[in-house]
Formats: C-alpha cells, sequence, structure tokens
C-alpha cells in the first residue's frame, strides 16, 4: 500500500462523485498563481465536507482557516439562499484571494471572510447575536485547536457538529511523546474532547491524494 495506490484510488473517486467545475478550478488556480500553500482539503474531501453540512441541514456555518476559499465553496454550496457561512482567515492576501474565489463561485451573499486572528475574531462573533453555527469546520493553526474547539461548541447548540481536519497527520497523533506543537495541539483538544461530557466524538482516517490525514467529526449533544 502505498502513496500512489491512494493517489490512483483518490483520482477514481474524484473523476466520478467531485469531477472538476469551473469555479472549484478558478479557485484552485488563482489560489496556486497567487503562491498560496496548495494545502486545502481534496475534492473528494469538499464533497465529504458537503455533505455533512447537508445532512446537518446547516444554515449557519462556521469555517476557521479559510486560505483560499476552496474549502469555504463546498460548504457554501450545502447552504440555502439565504443561508451563512463566516470564515476566519489571519493572512490578509489569503483572504484576498479567497474573497475573489467566493465571489466567482456566485457565494458573495452567503459567505463573509473576516480577516484577523481567529482567537481575536471568535469572541467579537460571540457578542454580535447570532443564531448558533449548526456546522463549525476547524483547518488553522493546529496549537489552537483546544481553544477554537471550546469556542465552536459555545457558538453552537446541542446538534451542532464540529469538523477538524488534520487530526492525524501520517500518525503522528498518536506519538505520546511527541514534541511537535501542531501534534501537542490536536492532541489536547483530543483529550478534553474524551472529558467532556457534552461532545461525542469519532475520527475519520483519510488516505489520498494529500497522504495519510483525517477528520475529527464531533457532535454537541443535549445532556441533562
Ligand atoms: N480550509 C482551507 C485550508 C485552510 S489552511 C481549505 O481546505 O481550503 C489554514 C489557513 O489558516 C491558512 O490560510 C492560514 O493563514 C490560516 N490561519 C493560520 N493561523 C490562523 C489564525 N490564528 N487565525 C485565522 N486563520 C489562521
Ligand atoms: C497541511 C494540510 C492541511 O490540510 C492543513 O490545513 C495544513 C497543512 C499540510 O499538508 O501541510
Ligand atoms: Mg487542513
Amino acid at each position: 500500500m502505498s502513496q500512489n495506490l491512494w493517489s490512483e484510488v483518490d483520482e477514481y473517486f474524484t473523476e466520478r462523485w467531485a469531477p472538476s467545475d469551473p469555479a472549484l478550478d478558478a479557485a484552485e488556480r488563482d489560489s496556486e498563481i497567487a503562491g498560496l500553500p496548495p494545502i486545502q482539503v481534496t475534492p473528494i474531501q469538499g464533497r465529504l465536507l458537503e455533505l455533512l453540512a447537508r445532512l446537518q441541514r446547516a444554515r449557519t456555518i462556521l469555517e476557521i482557516g479559510t486560505l483560499g476559499g476552496y474549502s469555504t465553496i463546498w460548504l457554501g454550496r450545502a447552504l440555502p439562499a439565504d443561508g451563512r457561512l463566516i470564515t476566519l482567515e489571519a493572512d490578509a492576501r489569503h483572504a484576498a484571494v479567497a474573497t475573489t474565489n467566493i465571489a466567482r463561485a456566485g457565494l458573495s451573499e452567503v459567505a463573509e471572510v473576516r480577516v484577523g486572528r481567529a482567537l481575536e475574531i471568535l469572541p467579537v462573533l460571540a457578542t454580535e447575536g447570532h443564531p448558533p453555527f449548526d456546522l463549525v469546520f476547524i483547518d488553522a493553526d493546529r496549537p489552537n485547536n483546544p481553544e477554537y474547539l471550546e469556542w465552536a461548541v459555545k457558538l453552537g447548540r446541542p446538534g451542532t457538529l464540529i469538523v477538524v481536519d488534520n487530526v492525524v497527520r501520517r500518525g503522528q497523533v498518536a506519538d505520546e511523546t511527541s514534541e511537535d506543537p501542531d501534534v501537542r495541539g490536536v492532541r489536547e483538544m483530543i483529550d478534553r474532547i474524551a472529558a467532556d461530557r457534552r461532545l461525542s466524538a469519532t475520527a475519520v482516517q483519510t488516505v489520498g491524494r494529500k497522504g495519510y490525514d483525517g477528520f475529527a467529526l464531533v457532535l454537541v449533544v443535549d445532556v441533562d
């Protein structure tokens, strides 16, 4: 079992179930031209995000970590016309590319990019009186994942689905001796989820063109 095989199978499903489309292709191309790192979710992972948002019947989505807006477009497409997606991005250059990509996908009315460090924007969001988010996608700086998880619960409701990208990282997550701040951030978040009665979680390990990684799916359940 090898990266080649994973990429081949990824390609096989992508051709059939997440085939190229003008807005997504343009988003990838312009992100690359602008020099953004090519670390967006893959097409079939984007489809997974879209399906999860549809299963949730999501009307409101919060995304932490926009990059060029590729995952934003997948999530935004799951929303009804009067739905709302807020996506947070620390890098103004990334946010500018994303804003163009989102507009070209016809999602300007639905998706709003907010520029700034997520931990500075999240407390502001909490004061703005938004209805609880139905789905939160966490995909930014992993050392802050424990804090992002807490904010996701605070800005959600029982029934909110929290999706976290990059929780496996070629298996590094299982290395308890790791001093990598990313790994430690993910592990701390995982332990907090384990200790929190309000949360029920599973991990979906993935292989594909981006290698071996995975998503955490965390449901806020009704307690008491
Ligand atoms: N969700 C995107 C990929 C996001 S990559 C997709 O799949 O298409 C991670 C992004 O998080 C980068 O653009 C990075 O600039 C941003 N980021 C890193 N630290 C951040 C922070 N503290 N607050 C907000 N965004 C941050
Ligand atoms: C990488 C992948 C990601 O999905 C991400 O959010 C950050 C980094 C990577 O492959 O390096
Ligand atoms: Mg990611």
